[in-house]
């Protein structure tokens, strides 16, 4: 099976659960979690291996110890990190996040490397050998935006679908990028709000104007997705599991998507089936190291709909 392959935004994710907020000074809290593990991209990455999809990440993270443990990552996990390349004198962009046990969060972002300014030709090649490259908004300021476009033409030259998610900062993003990778796109994957903002930074009235695009997903959080073609618009209903962290179960999500793609399903499969990643993603507190496994995948599935699950196991890449 051909991999699904990222482009930039690879980071590291720190997260500490805290007891609770707010945190001031002087103070002291017992720390019920502390995880340190690959994010960003490295969320879709380590969710697709884990669906037994071949997964490859083209980006970049620094020569500090916080790279080193993001490739070790994802090197545990099977994804293929050979050419992520490793910036000399850069830091690893890093998200840190606390989350008390209410579910109340708050981001901080220490800054790194860009990476290459233009498209290395190992990378071009392994775009050109993929089964689908996912490619998100973060990319813009986490990676060169130059790089990212390049990467985007490198997939059209060869005829490989582009998963495009615009993300929550799809307002501050350059028009002009967005439009090219969003006319290249096969797919659009992104929340109501999200694709508001799109519409309106693309001042795009009607999305068929994109001939690229075979379809337009928006993710619902707990409501599951919406998924319209040029010909039908499919409601898939979310799966009503006890949440705990929806933090980057759209990008489980997204990889469920791509694992559909790849193992050939029609479109309410796809749909059905991301919705129980990004389920099976809630259900767990953290990001890519808490990505779901294909196990509580098919829990999800069985639970709600045991015909998917036998679906979804005959289906599976590596069953
Ligand atoms: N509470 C939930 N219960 C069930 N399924 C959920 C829940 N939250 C998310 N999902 C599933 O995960 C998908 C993606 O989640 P969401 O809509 O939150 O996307 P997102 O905002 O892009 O996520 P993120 O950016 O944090 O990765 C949803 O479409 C749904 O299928
Ligand atoms: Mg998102």
């Amino acid at each position: 099976m051909l991999p699904l392959t990222t482009l930039g935004d690879l980071i590291a994710d720190l997260c500490l659960d805290v007891e609770s907020f707010p945190i001031l000074p002087p103070g002291h809290q017992t720390l019920s979690g502390l995880a340190l593990g690959p994010g960003g991209a490295g969320n879709a990455l380590v969710a697709a291996a884990r669906l037994g999809l071949p997964a490859v990440a083209l980006g970049c993270v620094g020569d500090d110890w916080i790279g080193a443990r993001v490739l070790t990552h994802l090197n545990a996990e099977g994804v293929e990190a050979g050419r992520v390349m490793r910036q000399t004198g850069a830091d690893t962009r890093t998200a840190v996040r606390l989350r008390a046990g209410t579910g109340e969060q708050v981001f901080m972002g220490r800054p790194g490397g860009l990476g290459p300014a233009t498209l290395p030709e190992t990378w071009a090649h392994a775009i050109a050998d993929s089964g689908v490259l996912l490619v998100d908004g973060w990319s813009f300021f986490h990676s060169n935006p130059a790089l990212v476009l390049q990467g985007v033409e490198a997939a059209s030259q060869a005829s490989v679908p582009l998963l495009f998610d615009p993300g929550p900062r799809v307002g501050a993003i350059d028009p002009e990028w967005l439009r090219t990778v969003t006319r290249a796109a096969t797919v659009i994957l992104a929340t109501e709000p999200e694709h508001q903002a799109l519409t309106r930074q693309l001042d795009l009235r009607d999305l068929r104007a994109l001939k690229s695009l075979r379809a337009l997903i928006l993710k619902l959080g707990p409501g599951g997705c919406v998924i319209s073609t040029a010909v039908e618009r499919i409601v898939c209903p979310g799966y009503p599991v006890e949440a705990r962290d929806a933090t980057a179960a759209g990008d489980c999500f997204a990889a469920g998507v791509a694992w559909g793609l790849l193992t050939g399903q029609p479109w309410a499969v796809i749909g059905a089936i991301a919705n129980a990643v990004g389920a099976a993603k809630a259900l767990k507190v953290g990001t890519a190291l808490a990505a779901p496994t294909r196990a509580e995948i098919g829990d999800v599935l069985r639970a709600h709909s045991p015909e998917l699950a036998r679906l979804f196991e005959w289906a599976s890449p590596t069953s």
